[in-house]
């Protein structure tokens, strides 16, 4: 990212609603180039390598991170956070602006916001790997912003332009560069929140909107339990999504709407669902957080995304790897019954949940009802797929459809 630096520091007052009083301020005045960012209207993904980002502007109220955070050798997923974290608001008339990087702290947001009371609230998560070099590149920011965007559209948000949200998250991940830990195996998961922030009990869209990102250094989601090979039950009781309805986009209610499923699952030793469509509860959607993948006679076969599962990033990248490997792959609607025939048969011999937090976690059984499927503990397809994804991620592989981002070694030193 090109950016001119100019002043530096002074001391101000910076806002209460901050939680912030006096405070050395660290700004950063940064070259805009307004035409692409402004009034939240949303060019098409334009995917510019990072020396042709737009230069936009951060105002930095807390020093560069020096050192890692302590978080023992494996921290637990989504438990750890950088000490500082991003914002920026929507306004009526100019848009997405304000960006700022402030300590992370509790929000101050009204308790008659619209997110509280009717749920307009988004979001994504994508992940920074280190790189040989020992600098990060974050994985394919440009697809993980292009889909915040259509989950914003269904939300009634205003979109954050992509090359607006990918400049901000590319300097900050910067900016907090130093503070992730040096530890195999633990990426730094990146967080954008969109929330509708107006306050009033009527039922309508909020007028303002916050957009926060927090990054946090995460081992593997299932800590551990990808090695053994997940439990997972069949949810015939609860859907997750229906046609017209916002299974296709990372809407926070989805996930809200889907717990009780998960906490029924995780009441009789199983550690993820498999939902079912609503209309027939016959056919395989998707996992908690997670998209599912089998291998059926050789290929490697997942059900097309749609109206009712989320197009994952990891899926659409384990597709095209195995693809190049020369696997056959196959989207194609699959039948719970024929998956667990499959299993019986040996035609299916894997299956595995693919996310950006699982990467990926090989599945041992599948309960359905009083029946149980349970899968070979040879995994060859998983762990190849697993080996080839993490090396493109971490930079040991070439990276031959540009889906590495790598940004800038750590935050220029403010003078
Ligand atoms: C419902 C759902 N399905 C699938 C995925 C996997 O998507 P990705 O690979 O982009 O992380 C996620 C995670 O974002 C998810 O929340």
């Amino acid at each position: 990212m090109r950016i001119r630096r100019a002043v530096l520091s002074t001391t101000i007052f910076v806002p209460q609603r901050h939680g912030l009083r006096h405070e050395r301020r660290w700004r950063g005045r940064l070259k805009r180039r307004r035409a692409a960012c402004e009034n939240g209207g949303v060019s098409t993904d334009p995917r510019l390598p990072p020396d042709r980002l737009p230069s936009v502007e951060i105002e930095e109220w807390i020093p560069a991170a020096a050192k890692p955070i302590d978080c023992g050798p494996a921290p637990a997923f989504g438990r750890h956070f950088t000490p500082a974290m991003l914002l920026a608001e929507w306004r009526s008339g100019s848009g997405w602006g304000g960006a700022r990087i402030v300590p992370r702290e509790a929000l101050r947001v009204d308790p008659a916001a619209v997110v509280f009371h009717y749920g307009q609230a988004v979001f994504e998560a994508f992940k920074a790997h280190r790189q040989p070099d020992g600098r990060l590149a974050i994985f394919r920011p440009w697809d993980h912003a292009a889909r915040l965007v259509r989950s914003a559209e269904r939300m009634a948000i205003p979109p954050v332009p992509p090359e607006y949200l990918v400049a901000l998250i590319a300097r900050f991940v910067a900016h907090q560069a130093k503070a992730l830990p040096d530890l195999p195996g633990v990426p730094l998961y990146i967080r954008p929140v969109l929330i509708g922030t107006e306050a009033g009990l009527g039922i309508r869209a909020s007028s303002e909107y916050l957009l926060f990102t927090l990054l946090s250094p995460v081992a593997p989601y299932f800590a551990g339990r990808e090695t053994v090979g997940l439990r997972v039950l069949v949810m015939e009781d609860f859907v997750r999504a229906s046609e017209g309805g916002t299974g296709a986009i990372k809407a926070a209610g989805n996930y809200g709407r889907s717990l009780l499923g998960l906490s029924r699952a995780k009441a009789i030793g199983c550690d993820q669902v498999i939902w079912l469509d609503a209309r027939e509860r016959a056919w395989v959607e998707e996992m908690e957080g997670m998209n599912i993948l089998f291998v059926r006679d050789g290929a490697l076969v997942t059900p097309p995304t749609g109206e009712t599962i989320l197009a994952g990033v990891t899926r659409d990248s384990l597709l095209a790897i195995a693809r190049d490997e020369g696997m056959r792959v196959s989207e194609e609607p699959v039948r719970i019954d024929d998956v667990l025939a499959g299993i019986a048969g040996g035609r299916i011999t894997e299956a595995f949940a693919a996310g950006t937090a699982a990467v990926i976690a090989p599945i041992a059984e599948i309960l359905r009802g009083g029946e149980s499927a349970r899968l070979p503990s040879e995994r060859p397809v998983a762990t190849r797929l697993l080996a080839a994804l993490t090396a493109v991620q971490s930079g040991r592989a070439p990276d031959p459809r540009g889906w590495r981002f790598p940004i800038a070694r750590e935050a220029p030193a403010l003078r």
